[in-house]
């Protein structure tokens, strides 16, 4: 199915893997009105839009914008109305033709194309998810969500079953026959979600896809997104207008600000430290704990024992570690749970030799988290808890603990975070030469 197949892709497929951005924009201007080209003239570099737009009637969507996405990056454009998002997601594919600047997706040069190309291209690795779904109204649900299958020539029998499994994947099994009109903002959302997944691109455009649903669904259909990526490995480019929704949905956001990029950086970067003032003040009233998350304060796990082991080598691991606890995995490291000293101590008097074949004394029942899941999900997670917080990756295998210590730490330091603007520019530029050294 579509899951194992982007694994294998994305483990050395054709393209990608190569250490190269999956998307690479450099310098892209975008000049509406005419003769666009003459605002790049040298003599005018030191004008701003306000200019052009009084003295040539030019309005300027795009001013130099570069950036790189990574295969497999759910990549966040994120501003206020009128800033340039669209403009941008749709000069990537050339919707609208950029006024200068290069654009390079999956080592094809977009800029350089012909319009034959550029429309293979787009049919092949393009889909994208509008705020306005787009739906066909006489159409049922499985026609519109095989839209893109049938654009591709798909035969009938081959593009219905494609289109179930993922109107199942998007949770609207059993509404393949009916309208548009018959669902809810939320469903038709998904609708449109299913007919972009279903054509199976590698990546995904999605422009304001949840800005006109109600917020509890709106966070449901995050939700769902957070959910499928973690399965399908797309690469994605999300825009929104609701900074809330960047720093729960991006990996690395690009904050943009009239045409221009104000600064790219991971929600914690944008939010700790933010490059100029325009960002600090959109930023400010985030609370830390939403954006930080287990991947910044877990340690590796202290004390670990394998299902055939007993409790009598458990009790010396735990008392090794200096903990109470130590967590059961097997052979490959997945987690099984959670053996507390009391219960190993139990154990041994019983006369148990392999934990494997006394279940009862492991808290199975002690649930793992992802790496990235946020402090706000944390804290009461440890504080209803005498135990660290075990980590596991989507394999659920055990790669971390986090301490309720360390929770309260972390909130303390950063929360001292300064807004030296100039500093965290050469602080961010120190952290990005340290992590292309590793
Ligand atoms: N076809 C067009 N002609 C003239 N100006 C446009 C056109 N499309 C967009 N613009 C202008 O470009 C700027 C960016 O618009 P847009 O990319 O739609 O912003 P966003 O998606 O961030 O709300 C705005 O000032 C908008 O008015
Ligand atoms: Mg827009």
């Amino acid at each position: 199915m579509v899951a194992a197949d982007k694994i294998a892709a994305a483990a050395g497929g054709p393209e990608g893997n190569d250490g190269q951005p999956y998307i690479r924009v450099n310098s892209v201007w975008k000049v509406f009105g005419r003769n666009p080209e003459r605002v790049l003239e040298p003599q005018y570099a030191d004008h701003d839009k306000t200019f052009f737009q009084s003295e040539f009637g030019n309005v300027i969507g795009l001013q130099d914008v570069s950036f790189d996405v990574a295969r497999g990056e759910t990549f966040v454009i994120m501003g206020l109305s009128g800033s340039g998002k669209s403009t941008m997601v749709r000069c990537l594919i050339r919707l609208i033709e950029p006024t200068a600047g290069e654009i390079v997706i999956a080592g094809e040069e977009i800029t350089g194309m012909t319009d034959k190309e550029l429309i293979e291209f787009r049919r092949n690795k393009i889909a994208m998810v509008f705020q306005h779904y787009g739906l066909m109204p006489h159409r049922n649900v499985i026609e519109n969500a095989g839209w893109g299958l049938e654009v591709q020539g798909v035969k009938k029998p081959e593009r219905d079953a494609r289109t179930r499994e993922v109107l199942a994947l998007v949770g609207l099994a059993g509404w393949e026959d009916s309208y548009p009109r018959q669902l809810s903002g939320g469903m038709q959302q998904r609708v449109g979600l299913a007919r972009a997944l279903a054509v199976d691109t590698d990546i995904l455009l999605m422009d304001e896809p949840f800005s006109g649903l109600d917020p509890l669904i709106r966070r449901q259909m995050q939700d769902e997104l957070l959910r499928l990526q973690t399965e399908l490995h797309k690469t994605i480019v999300f825009i929104t207008h609701d900074l809330n929704e960047a720093l729960k949905l991006g990996d690395r956001i690009a904050i943009m600000h009239d045409g221009k990029v104000a600064q790219i950086g991971s929600p914690e970067d944008i939010v700790l430290r933010p490059e100029d003032e325009y960002v600090g003040d959109f930023t400010q009233d985030v609370r830390l704990e939403t954006i930080l998350t287990a991947t910044k304060v877990m340690v590796h796990p202290k004390a670990t024992v394998m299902g055939h082991q007993g409790p009598r080598a458990a009790l010396h691991t735990i008392g090794d570690s200096d903990g109470d606890a130590a967590w059961v995995v097997d052979m490959a490291q997945h987690y099984i749970g959670l053996l507390s000293i009391a219960n190993a101590e139990r154990a041994l008097r019983a006369g148990v030799k392999r934990l494997d074949e006394a279940w009862d004394y492991v808290d199975r029942e002690y649930l793992a988290v992802a790496p990235t899941t946020s402090f706000d999900q944390l804290i009461p997670m440890a504080m209803t808890s005498d135990y660290p917080i075990p980590i596991t990756d989507a394999q659920n295998i055990l790669i971390g603990e986090v301490h309720r210590s360390a929770l309260a730490e972390a909130i303390a330091e950063t929360s001292n975070a300064d807004q030296d603007y100039a500093a965290n520019v050469a602080a961010n530029e120190a952290l990005a030469a340290d992590a292309a050294a590793s």
